[in-house]
Formats: C-alpha cells, sequence, structure tokens
C-alpha cells in the first residue's frame, strides 16, 4: 500500500511526484513496510543508519536522557550527556582534535567550521584571510553557506545570487579525470590543482579548504591516491590555510576507519562529523577543532559566532553517548572495515556488465558508476535517467539504494551508492549483489525506450 499522495496526505514531501511506500518498523538491515514488504537498507537511508535499525539501547539511552532532562541552552549549562560525548570524540579523533561543538544537521556543521575558520583569522589580527576552497565535484550541505562550499549544479537552480563566491578546485575523481587515476597522475589527481589555485587566489586571502576526504555521492566514494592528502595538508601547512575535512558522510567508522583521513595519515584543523554519529536515531552533527583555534576565540569574541537553540543537546547527545557506546562495544567500526573487503570482493561480480562502467570505494561505502561505453567512459544522455530507473528497479525488487546524478559533467552522469549498516552479514551482502543484478537487468530494459 502506498501512502496516499497528494489528495489525503498533508506532508510536503521530498519528491512530489511520486508514491512513498509507508514503513512502520525497521530492524537490523531491514524496513518494513505497511503493506508487509520488506527492503534491504543498502543505503543506510542517507549514509546515516551505520548501526542498523531498532536497536534498543539507542532508544532507551534517548527515553532515559528525555525524561532525566530533555533540554536546557548550551549559553546557560552543561550537562552529563555533552560532556562525555564529546570526550568520547576527542579519544576517537586524531591529533589535537579535541574540543566538540555539537549541532544537528551535517549542513549546520559545515557552516560552523566555515564560520570558525573564518573568525579564528579574523582574530588572529589577519581578517583579509577570508576566502573558501573547496573541490568540484563536492557536496558540503544545502544552507546557503554550505551550498555555496557544494559544486552541485542542480540544488542552485533559483539561489545562485544569493550564494558567496567560493574558488573551486578539481576533485581527484579518478574515473573522469585526465589521468584515469593512472601516473603520470593529473593535477587533479596529484593535489598540484589544489596548490596552483591556493597561490593563484593568495594564500593570504585564503582562510580554509573544505574537503571530503573520500568522496561522497558527488564523486561516488573515489578514494584518492595516498599521497594526495599529505600534499594538501603540506600546502596548507606552508600557507597558513586551515584544512576543513568534511566528515559528515565517511566518519564515525564508514569507511573503516573512524575518519577516512586516518588511513593518510593526515590530521585536519577541523573535523566535520554528522550523519552516522548518532546512527539516525537523532539528527547529530558536530565540529571537532583544536585548542589552539578555539583558545583564539576564547580570548578574542569569547564564543564561535553561530548560535543555535538546539546545540548542545542533551537528548541529542544521549544518542550519540549511546551510538559511539555501541560502536565499541560491538567492535562495528573493525566490522565494517571487514565487511567492507567482502562487499567489495563480491561487487566485482558486476564489473562488466552491460552499463557498469566503475565499482569503487573503501569499508562499507561503494559506488558503482553507470555509462553507455566502458571504453569511452561516456556518460548516458541524462534524458534517459540510469541511476532513478536503477533506484525504482532495487525498490521493486526490495533493495534501498541511493542515486546520484549530474556529477560527469554537472549535468549526465548516473551513480548509484552503497552504505549499508555495519552489521550486514555475509548473506546480506550476497542478498544486495543478487539484487543488484536484478535492478540492472530490469533498469536496462526500462530505459531501453528512452535510449
Ligand atoms: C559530505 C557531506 N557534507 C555535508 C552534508 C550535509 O549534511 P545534512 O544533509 O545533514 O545537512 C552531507 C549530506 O549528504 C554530506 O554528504
Amino acid at each position: 500500500m502506498s501512502h496516499p499522495h497528494p489528495v489525503e496526505s498533508h506532508v510536503f514531501y521530498r519528491k512530489l511526484t511520486r508514491q512513498y511506500p509507508l514503513i512502520s518498523r525497521g530492524q537490523g538491515c531491514y524496513l518494513y513496510a505497511a503493506d508487509g514488504r520488506r527492503y534491504l537498507d543498502a543505503c543506510g537511508g542517507a549514509f546515516v543508519a551505520n548501526l542498523g535499525h531498532g536497536v534498543g539501547e539507542i532508544s532507551e539511552a534517548m527515553a532515559a536522557q528525555a525524561e532525566r532532562l530533555g533540554y536546557v541552552n548550551g549559553t546557560a549549562f552543561t550537562h552529563e550527556p555533552v560532556e562525555e560525548l564529546a570526550s568520547e570524540i576527542a579519544r576517537l579523533s586524531p591529533g589535537d582534535l579535541s574540543l566538540v561543538y555539537p549541532l544537528c544537521s551535517g549542513s549546520e556543521a559545515v557552516e560552523a567550521a566555515l564560520k570558525l575558520a573564518r573568525q579564528y583569522w579574523a582574530e588572529c589580527g589577519r581578517p583579509g584571510k577570508r576566502k573558501i576552497l573547496a573541490l568540484s565535484p563536492a557536496y558540503h550541505g544545502n544552507t546557503l553557506l554550505a551550498l555555496s562550499a557544494s559544486a552541485r549544479a542542480h540544488y542552485t537552480t533559483w539561489f545562485g545570487d544569493w550564494l558567496v563566491p567560493v574558488t573551486r578546485v578539481p576533485a581527484s575523481y579518478s574515473y573522469r579525470c585526465e589521468c584515469r587515476g593512472r601516473p603520470p597522475h593529473c593535477p587533479a589527481c596529484s593535489g598540484e590543482a589544489f596548490e596552483q589555485a591556493l597561490l593563484r587566489e593568495g594564500p593570504d586571502t585564503v582562510a580554509a579548504v573544505i574537503a571530503e576526504p573520500v568522496g561522497g555521492s558527488s564523486t561516488g566514494a573515489t578514494v584518492p591516491l595516498p599521497e594526495y592528502w599529505r600534499r594538501i595538508r603540506a600546502a596548507c601547512d606552508r600557507h597558513d590555510v586551515l584544512l576543513v575535512a568534511d566528515e559528515v558522510l565517511t566518519g564515525a567508522g564508514r569507511t573503516g576507519t573512524w575518519s577516512a583521513l586516518e588511513p593518510y595519515g593526515v590530521v585536519p584543523d577541523v573535523m566535520v562529523l554528522g550523519k552516522g554519529i548518532a546512527g539516525g536515531y537523532v539528527p547529530l552533527s558536530a565540529v571537532v577543532a583544536p585548542p589552539r583555534l578555539v583558545d583564539m576565540l576564547a580570548r578574542g569574541s569569547g564564543a564561535l559566532l553561530h548560535a543555535q537553540t538546539f546545540s548542545h543537546h542533551p537528548t541529542l547527545c544521549a544518542a550519540g553517548v549511546a551510538t559511539l557506546r555501541y560502536l565499541r562495544t560491538h567492535r562495528l567500526i573493525k566490522r565494517c572495515a571487514e565487511m567492507g573487503r567482502v562487499l567489495h570482493l563480491r561487487l566485482e561480480r558486476l564489473r562488466g556488465l552491460p552499463l557498469v562502467g566503475d565499482i569503487r570505494g573503501r569499508g562499507l561505502l561503494a559506488g558503482i558508476e553507470f555509462v553507455a561505453d566502458r571504453h569511452t567512459r561516456e556518460p548516458l544522455p541524462r534524458a534517459a535517467g540510469f541511476a532513478e530507473a536503477f533506484t525504482a528497479a532495487a525498490m521493486d525488487a526490495g533493495l534501498v539504494v541511493w542515486p546520484s546524478v549530474g556529477h560527469a559533467d554537472g549535468h549526465n552522469g548516473d551513480l548509484v551508492m552503497l552504505a549499508p549498516p555495519f552489521i550486514i552479514t555475509e548473506d546480506q551482502i550476497e542478498e544486495i549483489v543478487h539484487l543488484l543484478e536484478r535492478a540492472l537487468r530490469a533498469a536496462t530494459e526500462r530505459i531501453g525506450a528512452a535510449r
């Protein structure tokens, strides 16, 4: 049974031209609809449900906290859940990243991190350092500063003149870069493009670069070369530019380590977390920063100039604490790395099938890019709507995947992303791959007429 729309429903839906299945329950890796259908949640909603659905420990911790203390404002009080969440995130985070500013969404935390960067330089007596560099393609959120930093053209359709200028640097997107990921590497993949952009802008005018350490949906889980982040880090150090790692999607273990930058041996100046840090049980995000930055604010304005009613929220923080405890107790980040290897091995079965151009990723994060021609990597015409057709066919087969479009050239490009809960089993991975094969056959037939 589909939820009625729009005649009998008052919900302003995310997509206004489709009917939604009514989900009444989630358990483990599965979602159960009111009509009895079952869906294997292979993307954790939007890279969020890292623990799986229906974990009693999280809901119990939230309920207990809401009963004890539902809300106090972060300007007046501190409380146990925020203290505990901050200590736990500080313990997990690399280098000197030890101060945690909790918010709700990833977009809010990105905004706060960028404001922190600019405020820091202003309070250091260098207010000219105010520009932001960001990669393209990339996604950092949909509020206006976060959207300004994002290179996803379609979200800006009507709002371009409300955005602030951000300098774009070609992202390391090896499937579509000049070098196709092979040496000698092109400037985008080697990091040279970043150094050039920084010098072109004038480092004295640049506050920060913000980037996803491993690509999210905009480059379909592209993993940059081992030396890429060290080169960016070194350039930032040379020129006093803050490196802001947007780990909203990749953090909290999604790529098999607490942060996706960890395997590169690089510590950012600011890390942004979101999505998985409360497993989707509540909206929770965080800016993680070192005392060397925050102390400047303490000596200057006395606060980060980013005030939100629901920052440092007791119940949200309690959900975060319970999530991190659950990850630790059940060794789920290690499991994510192990199951990630199984996922990527099994996904290899799809390589070589019609329209499958590339499969990539790390840990339990994978992107499958579809193309019209595997040799030239020519994208499918956008009008064919392949990613959407694939996602619909997967849903029909009982599998939830995350579609993404437009990354090939700003308009064309079809990707689907996978990000199953860390509790996924080998059998369930097999089920995912089997359903992907089915969806591929059905979607290829569906778009047949449109091509
Ligand atoms: C890398 C990245 N940053 C920021 C965001 C924004 O997070 P939110 O949608 O919670 O505002 C997202 C969301 O998809 C993301 O993937």
